[in-house]
Parts: C-alpha cells; structure tokens; sequence
C-alpha cells in the first residue's frame, strides 16, 4: 500500500522542493512546502517593522497571523499561492531580506509550537507530502514515509545560482554557497527541532543524479520498488 503521510526534509536547495511537489502530482495528494509558513512571518515582520531580534513580538504575530496556502491562483511558475492577511505574497517571500531573516526567525520556540499546530492540523487529514526541516522528526514522527534529502553543498549552490539567474537575479557562486552554509549552520545547530535525518528516514543524495533520476527515484520509493 502506498503512504498516506509523506514527510520529507534537507538543507535549503537539496531537491526536497522539487520531489516533494512531483510526488504529490504523482499521488494526487496535498502539497504543503512548510518554509513558506516561517517565510511568510519573516516577510510580515519586515512589513511591520518589527525587529527581527524582538522574540515576543515575532512570537504574537505567529500566534495571529492569518496565512492560507492554496493551488495557484496565477500560472507563473508558482507551485502554490501563498496569501498573509488576503494579500498575495508568494514571491515576496522569496526576497533576499527574507531569506537573510528567516533563519533567526526559525529558530524562536513559540514561533516553531505556533506553526507546528498548524502543519500537524493539515498533516492529520491524511495524503499529504509535507516539506521542511522538522517534519519526519516533530511535526509528524509517525508519517508513513520519511525521506532525507541531500545533495553537496557546492551542487546546490550551483543550483540555486542557476534557479536565481532564471528570475534575473545576477549573484556570485561564493555568495550563493556562504549564504547556504549559514543557513545550514543556524538550521542545523539551532535548540529547538535542528535540522537533522529522523531514525528512520530514508537518505536520499541526489548529488550525481540529474532532475529526472531523482524523480524516479521517488517514485519508485513511494510505490516500494526500491527501498
Ligand atoms: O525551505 P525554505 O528555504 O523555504 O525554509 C525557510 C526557512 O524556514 C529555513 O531557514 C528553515 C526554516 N524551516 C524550518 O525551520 N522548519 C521547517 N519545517 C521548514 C522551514
């Protein structure tokens, strides 16, 4: 029998994205990319002006924060539409700013217990395939599969170099693989739920494989061809 619950995690830019959405078009079943959840209370707090280093008052704002995550509503490449309040902000969440603030926010407690309610609420209707950091670890430790998705630091900063060139954005390798390793560095060594491969999560290296092996790769794993 296939999974019902997909949990699948990694570092930024490791192909987690990328399976997990081919997956649930596969399986028909619900996307969810859960780093939109905290991108989206990074982007708030930029908006608001609040300082990212204020916990209290980045934590109300999880608490409160109305966030939907919806099929797309534009065909503009989106995987989603991502709305904060009604206002359409899914490629507002996608900026450096956001990028360079979302870690620290990440790493706040009462942010994390906020948007973990809210993952497992989604997570507990079944045919989901859930996308993160912490989701096969704590938000959803009994999912039916769990893959653990990697790939060398240098391959997917070359990959999002590529990804980034194709929105017109004009950025140095160097800058690209610093910016993964710090990110890498907070996600992974942070108090609460680092990132990290659960017990009996399945590790997927997708280093030396192109787009198309990794997709079939994971398909094969959730119809249980290969283990
Ligand atoms: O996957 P992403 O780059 O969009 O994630 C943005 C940030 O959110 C990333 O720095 C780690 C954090 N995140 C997390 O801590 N837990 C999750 N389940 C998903 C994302």
């Amino acid at each position: 029998m296939r999974p019902s619950t997909i949990a699948i995690d990694g570092p930024a830019a490791s192909g987690k994205s990328t399976i997990g959405y081919h997956l649930s078009r596969y399986l028909a079943y619900l996307y969810l990319d859960t780093g939109v959840l905290y991108r989206a209370v990074t982007w708030a707090a930029l908006d608001r002006h609040i300082a990212i280093e204020d916990e209290a008052a980045i934590t109300e704002l999880a608490d409160n924060l109305h966030i939907d995550v919806v099929p797309p509503t534009e065909a503009d490449g989106r995987q989603y539409t991502v709305s904060v309040e009604g206002r359409d902000v899914t490629w507002d969440i996608r900026t450096p700013e956001v990028d360079a603030a979302v870690s620290p926010v990440s790493a706040y407690p009462g942010v994390r217990a906020a948007l973990t309610r809210r993952m497992r609420e989604i997570a507990a209707l079944g045919h989901v395939v859930m996308v993160g950091r912490d989701i096969g670890t704590v938000v959803i430790p009994d999912a039916d599969m769990k893959l653990y998705v990697v790939a060398s630091a240098e391959e997917r900063a070359h990959r999002r170099q590529l990804e980034m060139q194709t929105h017109g954005e004009d950025v140095e390798y160097d800058e690209v693989l610093a910016n993964l390793q710090r990110r890498d560095q907070i996600d992974s060594h942070r108090q609460t739920a680092p990132l990290k491969a659960a017990p009996d999560a399945i590790i997927f290296d997708n280093t030396d494989l192109t787009v198309e092996e990794m997709l079939t790769r994971a398909e094969n794993l959730v119809d249980g061809v290969e283990c």
